[in-house]
């Protein structure tokens, strides 16, 4: 089914991040998509902290990786800058995603090498209100 949820302020992302922190497990990855200040790496800063991160989580687009560790250890992603799949090669995705939650943002150049159960959610701004798309299963 579909999910659509209104993201009103930033204590609706908390929310939504809450709820969807509760329902992760070991190995999940969450891929996020949407434009540049649609809300992915605010919604990845609060998806961390209900797991249990206490560290600052800032964006990893000049880092391309940042990991964390709370409940689970974390490996946030932000593959903006990179244009070929190739280039994925390196970082060894599929070992990445075994042992930690992975939650990558601008995930459209791994879409091949995505695990069949990834979560992905979609984020929209339209200058006032945003909104997050997304599956549950
Ligand atoms: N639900 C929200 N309500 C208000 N501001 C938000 C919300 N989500 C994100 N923001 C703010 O919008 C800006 C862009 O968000 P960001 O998460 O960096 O976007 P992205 O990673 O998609 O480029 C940031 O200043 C962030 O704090
Ligand atoms: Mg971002």
């Amino acid at each position: 089914m579909r999910e659509k949820v209104i993201l009103k302020s930033k204590k609706d992302t908390d929310r939504l991040a809450k709820k969807i922190a509760e329902t992760l497990q070991l190995g999940d990855v969450i891929a996020l998509y949407g434009e540049l200040g649609a809300g992915k790496t605010f919604f990845t800063q609060r998806l961390c902290k209900h797991l249990g991160v206490t560290e600052n989580v800032s964006s990893p687009s000049y880092v391309l990786m940042n990991e964390y560790s709370g409940k689970f250890p974390i490996a946030h992603l932000d593959l903006y800058r990179i244009d070929a799949e190739e280039e994925l090669l390196e970082l060894g995705l599929h070992d990445l995603f075994e042992n930690r939650i992975t939650i990558i943002e601008w995930a459209e150049i791994a879409e091949r090498l995505l695990p069949e159960n990834v979560k992905k959610i979609r984020f929209e701004f339209d200058g006032s209100d945003r909104i997050a798309y997304f599956e549950i299963t």
